[in-house]
């Protein structure tokens, strides 16, 4: 007999003995429902639990079927999920609601492989929720997993590597007990939220502790390895915030780009951010689409805001019309400023709206 203790066959049953006694208790674990579990998932993709359980809850309620989900107009949607950012999770969930209902005659698919047919759905949400859902032995791979794998195993291959995907792929699916997937995948990731963490890990109290990696050779800080990073685009936005009597011109963003099928204002984009002076040059209310004469108000100070790879700053120009004939761009159109709150607009917006004006009630905010 050899002293060499396999520490892979302990792992798995480590987590899971951890996991019963220090899970957190959440309403999409005390169901197999595949339609919560999956709203579960969409919102925890890019968003804290904290912050993405009142909004599982408010969703749940609304729509407690995936019917309700696919009959909302995709309008609805976008307000609901407003606050919570990376809006195309809103629009592929309301897009693969849709799909349930016409191509799966309503009845969520039961299987890895036909899960991630829907959209906005790929390997991590296909394995959450066939295991969940369905004990299905597929492993989940997500941030907390290549966390924990990279320093308990001691790997160094960078996670955003072709290689490195490939390579935590196979460990984490060597690792699944069959009998015990659904579990296990939570464990993996609660273990990661709560005990491996990316900053000041728990490690003293880690019942892994003594067969880790990274522990034994003093690299949990230096792990998981990332090859490149993350290039952020600096942006310069100057909002033209246009008041017409009661109204506001609000525009709906469609192409391509960030906050598609959200409302914001007319945009001028430059370089640099400009003052009310410089910009006023640039003011051509006719480009805007708006034939008016218009009297300047007031102008915010510099706001800023980071998305996943852009970072924003904005300056927001308050400006009122008078001798207006009511023509507008086809993406334009006039809102009554008492009824702004029904439309979905991004965070930035609604932040500076409800902070620094009283065009949206500072109370009344669900996020
Ligand atoms: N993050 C992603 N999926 C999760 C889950 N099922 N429970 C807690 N946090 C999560």
């Amino acid at each position: 007999m050899t002293d060499i203790i396999d520490e892979s066959k302990n792992f798995p049953f480590e987590l899971i003995k951890w996991y019963r006694r220090n899970h957190r208790k959440l309403p999409w674990r005390d169901t197999n429902d595949p339609y919560k579990i999956w709203l579960s998932e969409i919102i925890l993709q890019q968003t804290r639990v904290d912050q993405g359980l009142a909004y599982y809850n408010r969703f749940i309620s609304k729509y407690p079927k995936v019917a309700d989900l696919a009959t909302a107009d995709q309008e609805e949607v976008l307000k609901d999920w407003q606050g919570l950012g990376y809006y195309s999770r809103a629009r592929n969930l309301h897009a693969a609601a849709n799909m349930i209902v016409e191509d799966f005659d309503g009845a969520f698919p039961n299987n890895y492989s036909e899960i991630k047919k829907l959209k906005g759905v790929g390997d991590y949400t296909a394995a959450a929720i066939a295991s969940f859902a369905y004990g299905e032995a597929k492993a989940v791979v997500d941030g907390n997993v290549y966390r924990l794998l990279s320093r308990y195993f001691g790997i160094e291959t960078p996670i955003d590597s072709t290689a490195g995907k490939k390579e935590f792929a196979q460990l984490a699916q060597e690792l699944i007990p069959k009998k015990e997937a659904g579990e296990y995948n939570q464990a993996i990731m609660e273990f990661g939220a709560l005990q491996c963490k990316p900053k000041n890990p728990d490690c003293d109290s880690c019942p892994l502790q003594a067969s880790c990696s990274a522990y034994a050779n003093d690299k949990v800080e230096l792990l998981p390895i990332k090859a490149r990073k993350t290039k952020v685009r600096n942006r310069y936005f100057h909002y033209l915030i246009l008041e017409v009597d009661d109204q506001l011109v609000l525009r709906k963003r469609e192409g391509k780009g960030i906050w598609q099928n959200l409302f914001d204002f007319p945009l001028i984009e430059s370089e640099k951010l400009l003052e009310w002076k410089k910009l006023e040059e640039l003011v051509e209310l006719n480009s805007v689409g708006i034939d008016a004469k218009y009297e300047f108000e007031a102008e915010s100070d510099e706001r800023k805001h980071l998305l996943s790879h852009q970072k924003l700053h904005c300056k927001f120009f308050h400006l009122r019309l008078s001798d207006y004939n009511g023509e507008l761009k086809k993406e334009f159109q006039l809102c009554k400023k008492n009824e702004l709150e029904r439309y979905p607009i991004p965070k930035l917006i609604e932040n500076y709206l409800r902070e620094e004006t009283n065009l949206l009630s500072l109370f009344n905010n669900q996020s």
